[in-house]
């Protein structure tokens, strides 16, 4: 019985849904609080702290995970001549953007937050979150092509 393809699965459906979730409540749950000014700055560091953080090891599941998904589901001609193949490429270049938005935006906010600043760096972190947002929805499409196997 194969179990690793069980496992990295898992791994991998279950950081798509913590990561993108994730996103999402950042930005539309607690990003709007902070352009309002109505949560505290440590608290707000803190978030976002986690966010990254859930970014990073997110990185490293998803290449682990994806790759093994890839490597045994996939040839190198499958990946790029076929629509199916193309919906992985698509995800992985929309992981890419969304992970470069996320960490782009979450500097910017802390960067403030260091300096105690709180509304002026959350307005400039606004357009990189609401990026990595619609990202994010567009990945879960993605991905929820992928899962139905009838689609494609
Ligand atoms: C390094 C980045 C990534 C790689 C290499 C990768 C690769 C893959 C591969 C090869 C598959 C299998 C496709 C198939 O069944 O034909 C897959 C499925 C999937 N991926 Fe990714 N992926 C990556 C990132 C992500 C991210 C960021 C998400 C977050 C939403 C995600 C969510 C999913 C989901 C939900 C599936 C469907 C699982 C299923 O078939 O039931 N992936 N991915």
């Amino acid at each position: 019985m194969n179990v690793l393809d069980p496992i990295m699965w898992s791994v991998h459906v279950g950081f798509a849904v913590l990561w993108t979730g994730s996103v999402l409540f950042v930005t539309l749950g607690i990003l709007p609080a902070a352009l309002r000014g109505d949560v505290g700055g440590e608290v707000l560091a803190g978030i976002v702290g986690k966010l990254r953080w859930i970014t990073r090891v997110g990185a490293v599941a998803f290449v682990a995970s994806g790759g093994h998904m890839a490597g045994t589901q996939y040839t190198p001609a499958a990946l790029t001549g076929t629509p199916r193949g193309h919906l992985v490429v698509t995800m992985i270049a929309l992981w890419l953007l969304i992970t470069g938005l996320v960490e782009v935006g979450s500097a910017k906010l802390t960067d403030g937050l260091d300096v105690g600043k709180l509304r002026e760096p959350a307005r400039e972190a606004k357009p990189f979150f609401y990026g990595a947002a619609g990202l994010s929805v567009a990945l879960i499409l993605v991905a929820g092509v992928l899962a139905s196997p009838t689609v494609l």
